[in-house]
């Protein structure tokens, strides 16, 4: 079982992610967690990577897909993705590569927050992690490049039969039991 998780910054894709990858034991390959240890790491590439993440600005097509695309052939039948595709031409570019390596999608889910509240959630982060882009700045860059590039994905999705809107605003706990449900009735 392959899946999709998208959703705005901070709409709880990771955290619901992880959940789902550990209760069906799939591989979470997360693009953003990728690129921060890349960015940690210290080397040249690693550098310029941590400047365009702080800045809220989405990181080179070929930077991405290469972070991503090994681990999804690792797992070719197993993965969670999330975070991507975060712009059209990925979504394209993903429909060849599952196309030309037998990899079908089972669930896209969408989760939907309304956008003002996400802004506090990812403050309150801020108080407790040191992640670079929650600053306000920043997360205001993220929403722009959500709004502006990924909501189309979104429109490119939303007709077919395996993408799921949730509403991501309520308790982790009910979000978790809605989306195991879902996927537990259709396995
Ligand atoms: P990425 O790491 O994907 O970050 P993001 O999309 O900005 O999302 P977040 O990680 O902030 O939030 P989330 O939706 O995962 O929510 P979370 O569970 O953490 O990407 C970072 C950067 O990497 C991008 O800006 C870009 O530069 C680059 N990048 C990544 N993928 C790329 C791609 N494909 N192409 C190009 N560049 C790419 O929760 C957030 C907070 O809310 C947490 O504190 C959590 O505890 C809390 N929370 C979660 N759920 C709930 C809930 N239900 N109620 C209350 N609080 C909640």
């Amino acid at each position: 079982m392959n899946i999709i998780f998208l959703g705005a910054p901070g709409s709880g894709k990771g955290t619901q992610a992880e959940k789902v990858a550990k209760e069906f034991h799939l591989a979470h390959i997360s693009g953003g967690e990728s690129l921060r240890k890349e960015a940690e790491s210290g080397t040249r590439k690693g550098i310029l990577i941590g400047h365009v993440m702080a800045k809220g600005e989405l990181v080179p097509f070929e930077t991405i897909s290469s972070v991503i695309e090994p681990e999804m052939l690792a797992h070719k039948n197993g993965f969670l993705l999330d975070g991507t595709p975060r712009d059209l031409p990925q979504a394209e570019y993903l429909e060849t590569f599952f196309k030309e390596n037998k990899i079908s999608i089972d669930f896209i889910f969408y989760l939907s927050v309304p956008q003002e509240k996400l802004v506090d959630r990812l403050l309150q982060r801020a108080k407790i992690e040191n992640r670079q882009d929650d600053t306000l700045e920043s997360i205001k860059e993220r929403f722009v490049v959500f709004n502006t590039e990924t909501l189309p994905v979104l429109d490119f999705y939303r007709s077919k039969p395996n993408f799921i809107e949730i509403n991501g605003d309520r308790s982790v706990e009910e979000i978790a039991k809605e989306i195991k449900d879902i996927i537990s009735a259709n396995l």
